[in-house]
């Protein structure tokens, strides 16, 4: 991959419809897509109004498997294996339905799971009672198969099930799965990934990865509508899997029975946005050549990148320029030494938290910290600012219509908020 600068100013930014006084640099939780897929995502709505009856019985199950197919390619699988859903939450839903729990049984993930997620398994457990056991990681991570090693001592021979992210949310780190999949492999446990910050940061192979299920958001990094995502399920488990809600079961279009036919009518919906989810991967598949206007004023030589490629390499830049600018500025400090190594296209920074507010954040919707509400109000800056055991972290994300003008605007807001 030719790596190229990052300019002052994005010369993608006007792809996305983003207001041009926000300072946007939370695609980790919420992704804007660009306008040609917010057009796709139109165009497939226009096909179910125009003829509900036609789309919904006749078109909608041919055109799911088909851009299921460009999904699957991206992730390394058959489109047999995955089926769409809604967002990672459900995906996540329809794992826990599926997972056959008695009394002594225990649940085992991290102390940096997402807290929606932490508080499914919490329920499910309460509900059979299993138990649920947060392993620690180290608090300095470095060696990829240690930190793994240390999350498998958690593993009893009552594990029946392990749930670990793949980019963790409160701390935007990469974790080892593919070393906690081999050694589950060899315990016979299986392993259910919460990969939506994964898809579209990292490169995907969830064949080689070889784990039991993987549930992923479109609409974070790959930049795909509101309402997309996937559940990956891998064939040992096909059989076992169950629906979280339940609806006809069979495939409307009459084809062949499949494990499948559960989950793609789940009473009558839009699916515009799982079908604009193939437009999203070729628009990061298409090649940085094919918009020459946007990078005239960049004179590096352009190669074969993709937009994928330029994304991941503006993201790069634009977290490593955070480290250093809001370190000087304000005292930030990253969470891992390896920010290449454990960081992808976001990271999060611990804040001088004894000169902060105190707010009582710890994981529940609708709580921010004043910082995160306070860098709104005032500067019409968009990053989420939340507590994790005793820090208080900011965390940055870098995507195609960021630039380093936006660090700098942080930076100086930040330094204005603390003095
Ligand atoms: C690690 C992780 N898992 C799960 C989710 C839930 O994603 P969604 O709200 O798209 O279901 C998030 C959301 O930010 C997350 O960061």
């Amino acid at each position: 991959m030719t790596a190229r600068g990052v300019l002052n100013s994005s010369p993608w930014r006007d792809l996305w419809s983003l207001p041009d006084d926000v300072l946007y640099l939370n695609h980790g939780s919420f992704g804007p897509s660009p306008k040609v897929v917010q057009d796709s995502f139109k165009h497939w709505t226009r096909q179910l109004e125009s003829q509900p009856m036609n789309f919904l019985l006749r078109e909608m199950e041919e055109a799911l498997e088909n851009s299921l197919a460009v999904l699957a390619d991206f992730v390394g699988t058959s489109r047999g294996n995955l089926i769409f859903v809604d967002n990672a939450t459900f995906g996540m839903n329809i794992v826990a339905a599926s997972t056959c729990l008695e009394a002594g049984d225990e649940v085992l993930l991290t102390d940096h799971e997402y807290g929606a997620v932490t508080r499914l398994w919490r329920r499910t457990c309460q509900q059979t009672g299993a138990r649920l056991v947060t392993q620690e990681l180290p608090v300095c991570l470095s060696d990829r198969d240690a930190v793994a090693e240390q999350f498998m001592a958690g593993v009893t021979q009552q594990t029946r099930l392990i749930v670990v992210s793949h980019v963790t949310s409160p701390t935007a780190l990469i974790l080892p799965v593919e070393e906690i999949c081999r050694r589950a492999r060899t315990l016979d446990i299986p392993v259910c990934i919460d990969g939506p910050h994964a898809v579209g940061m990292l490169p995907l192979n969830l064949k080689k990865l070889d784990c039991d299920y993987y549930t992923a958001s479109c609409h974070k990094w790959l930049s795909a509508p509101f309402g997309s995502g996937f559940l990956y399920v891998a064939p040992r488990q096909q059989k076992r899997i169950q629906p979280a809600i339940v609806s006809w079961g069979g495939s409307i279009g009459g084809r062949q029975p499949s494990w499948k036919d559960e989950f793609n009518w789940l009473g009558t919906r839009n699916p515009a946005a799982f079908l604009a989810t193939a437009d999203a991967l070729r628009f990061l598949q298409s090649s940085v050549s094919s918009f020459p206007e946007r990078i005239a004023a960049d004179p590096e030589p352009l190669g074969d990148l993709t937009l994928l490629d330029e994304f991941r390499n503006i993201a790069h830049k634009l977290i490593d320029l955070a480290v250093t600018e809001l370190g000087r500025s304000v005292g930030t400090k990253p969470l891992v030494k390896d920010t290449v190594a454990w960081c992808g296209s976001m990271i999060s920074l611990a804040l001088p938290a004894p000169s902060l507010p105190e707010a009582d954040h710890v994981g529940k919707a609708g709580q921010r910290h004043p910082l995160q509400d306070w860098l709104w109000e005032n500067h019409q800056i968009e990053i989420p600012v939340v507590r994790w055991r005793d820090q208080l972290l900011i965390r940055v994300s870098g995507h195609l219509y960021n630039s380093v003008d936006d660090i700098f605007t942080l930076s100086a807001a930040l330094r204005e908020y603390l003095n």
